[in-house]
């Protein structure tokens, strides 16, 4: 990973502003995420994390400022057009939301639906692989009140990834759970960004994560996260923070970066 990889803008923000009624929930953001890169992005309760993933996604439209994703500039696009960049996207969300009536095969494999190209056959091997990279696929056919919190969690994340997006947008993914799971999920997110270049912007509350993707890296032959100074080369994680503060961004950069700030709100994320 110590390679120079072509740079490729995958998202970019250019002045985004979103407005609930008359109060400003992200004003004037301008970042870009690059191809293999992972922007985890820190803030207090209200900062605006997920209004910005959901905005990435094209759930909503910024009031100013223009959005591209993957190429195409989706602020101010209607539905018909957001679906095919949306195709390209998974989105693990806070609240999980998986249908409580359909089996966890089907809630995999749900996002094929809408793509006659790919047969029911196709949709089910591909909703098995996506459950087996969670280690989940003996719940097929089961249904999600049949499964803890943990693994309600993993089946989102293989629902996100079923469709093999280039773009992944993590909401929490380990909020609330246990410090197994929630290791195993970040092996999965660090496995995403180092095997597939997928790039990703993660939201989450936990520092230990935080520092966990920036310093490990996804070895393939131990199938396990490894520190990244080890090997003597320190390697580069393709890891950066976004910082925001009432809907502002106060901070972008390096792990190195964010621990050198004195400005106490962005201590708190680390303390
Ligand atoms: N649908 C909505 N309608 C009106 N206001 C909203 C809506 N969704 C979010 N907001 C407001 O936007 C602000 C940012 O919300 P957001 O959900 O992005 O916070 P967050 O940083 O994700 O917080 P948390 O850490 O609690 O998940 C908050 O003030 C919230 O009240
Ligand atoms: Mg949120």
């Amino acid at each position: 990973m110590t390679e120079r990889l072509a740079q490729e803008t995958v998202v970019e923000f250019d002045r985004v502003t979103l407005r609930f009624e008359t109060k400003a929930v992200l004003r004037e953001i301008s970042f870009t995420l690059q191809r293999g890169e992972t922007k985890i992005v820190l803030g207090a309760a209200g900062s605006g994390k997920s209004v910005l993933l959901k905005l990435t996604m094209g759930l909503w439209q910024p009031d100013s400022g223009r959005i591209t994703v993957l190429g195409e500039e989706i602020s101010h696009r209607g539905e018909d057009e957001l679906f095919v960049v949306r195709r390209k996207i998974g989105m693990v969300f806070q609240e999980g939301a998986l249908f409580d009536s359909l089996t966890i095969g089907e809630n995999v494999g749900y996002v094929f639906e809408r793509l006659p190209a790919v047969s029911p056959e196709e949709a089910e091997r591909r909703a098995r692989e996506a459950l087996r990279f969670v280690e989940l696929e003996q719940t097929f056919d089961l249904y999600p009140s049949q499964l803890s919190g943990g693994m309600r969690r993993r089946v989102a994340i293989a629902r996100a990834v079923v469709g093999q997006p280039e773009l992944m947008l993590y909401d929490s993914p380990t909020a609330g759970l246990d410090p197994i799971t929630a290791a195993r999920i970040m092996t999965l997110i660090v496995k995403q960004r180092d095997v597939g270049r997928v790039s990703s912007l993660l939201v989450t509350h936990r520092v230990q994560d935080a520092i966990q993707m920036a310093r490990s890296y996804y070895d393939a032959r131990q199938e396990n996260l490894l520190p990244a100074g080890q090997d003597g080369a320190r390697r580069d994680t393709h890891t950066r923070f976004l910082v925001l503060r009432e809907g502002e961004l106060v901070f972008h950069g390096s792990l190195e970066e964010l621990a050198a700030q004195r400005d106490p709100y962005l201590q708190e994320f680390l303390a």
